[in-house]
């Protein structure tokens, strides 16, 4: 077989292939294991020495060659299929690029950071507790009695572990944690989420979000509570808001009472936004029960102190006049948008 024959033979099918697989088809035929040119070097034994000698150099030329051949035509075949994609799609290269979108805080959150803000100027510090509780915490140790409404399967999801644990169904488990773990005084503030079996509305949701407070001292006292509360509303909501305390009852405060804000609409007229009743609901307060300070260890004669609990969805929904709680949840982004 002539090589100089299949040189040009080869070099005429290398340039005229019309694509990449072409491209590589050639190489089998003439490089790969069985190729033309391969074969020429195997019949190499049957020569003599000097012939040999020639036969090998002219066909590693020959070899280089086309291997160069090759790799230009290559460039000139991905150069082609490129223009080729581009005069195919109508992708227009000059239009200007996309704008990525910037997310923010959620409105939730922004008002917690803001809450931490104030708080933290009047000496607070932010404690955390887990959401997946113990009956202990949430209850128990809060003298919350084992026949109490709230340790029903109806309100709390309890969850399918070994020791009895639940998602908490309030934030004050944290107070507990909290005075186990440190001596007074203490002065806590602790928002987080949690969660209660219910039906949902346009002011219920089975999961949401509170803010806890706890101040233990030796002298503390409900007017501490008071100042407190009323100092964090003015900053929050401007300095008109007024608020009034209204006794009620929680197993781990004694006395207890209901924190409400004069509305903010209609400065105490009556509207619809406060049921007519001039004043908005805002939280649970009270002077935190004896029973409550044995759990944890400390004596009720020695220590005393207020704790109060505020929904921070409620809060938010004042703040921003927001009327369906479930939009924080929905993730719709023209809600969201507009904080
Ligand atoms: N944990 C109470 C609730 O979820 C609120 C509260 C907190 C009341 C602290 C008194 C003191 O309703």
């Amino acid at each position: 077989m002539d090589l100089k024959e299949i040189g040009k033979r080869a070099e005429n099918e290398i340039r005229t292939a019309q694509n990449q697989n072409d491209l590589k088809k050639i190489v089998q035929k003439y490089l790969g294991k069985t190729g033309e040119i391969t074969q020429i070097l195997h019949s190499l034994k049957n020569l003599s020495n000097d012939e040999k000698k020639q036969l090998g150099q002219d066909v590693n030329i020959l070899k280089t060659e086309l291997m160069n051949l090759i790799s230009s035509k290559e460039i000139i075949l991905a150069k082609k299929e490129l223009e080729e994609i581009e005069n195919k799609t109508d992708i227009d290269l000059t239009m200007p690029a996309r704008q990525a979108s910037v997310g923010h805080l959620h409105p939730i959150t922004q008002v917690e950071d803001r809450i931490i803000e104030i708080f933290s100027n009047l000496g607070f510090e932010v404690a955390q507790g887990p959401e997946a509780e113990t009956e202990w915490y949430n209850f128990d140790a809060l003298n919350i009695p084992k026949d109490h409404p709230a340790r029903d399967l109806w309100d709390t999801f309890w969850l399918k572990t070994e020791k009895k644990m639940l998602l908490r169904t309030h934030t004050s488990p944290v107070q507990v944690r909290y005075m186990e773990k440190h001596v007074p005084p203490i002065k806590i503030i602790a928002p987080g989420r949690i969660f209660r079996y219910e039906a949902t509305d346009s002011s219920h949701e089975i999961n949401f979000y509170q803010l806890e407070g706890l101040m233990i001292d030796r002298d503390i006292t409900l007017s501490d509570l008071k100042g407190i509360i009323e100092k964090f509303f003015q900053a929050f909501f401007g300095g008109e808001t007024e608020i009034r305390l209204r006794p009620s009852f929680f197993p781990f405060t004694e006395p207890s009472v209901e924190v409400d804000i004069k509305c903010l609409l209609c400065k105490g007229k009556g509207c619809s936004a406060c049921s007519q009743r001039g004043w908005l609901e805002m939280g649970g307060a009270g002077m935190v029960h004896p029973e409550v300070l044995k759990s944890v260890g400390l004596n009720p004669k020695q220590w005393q102190g207020f704790a109060f609990g505020m929904g921070l969805d409620r809060l938010t929904m004042m703040k921003y006049k927001v009327d369906n709680i479930r939009l924080f949840y929905s993730g719709d982004l023209r809600f969201l948008e507009q904080f």
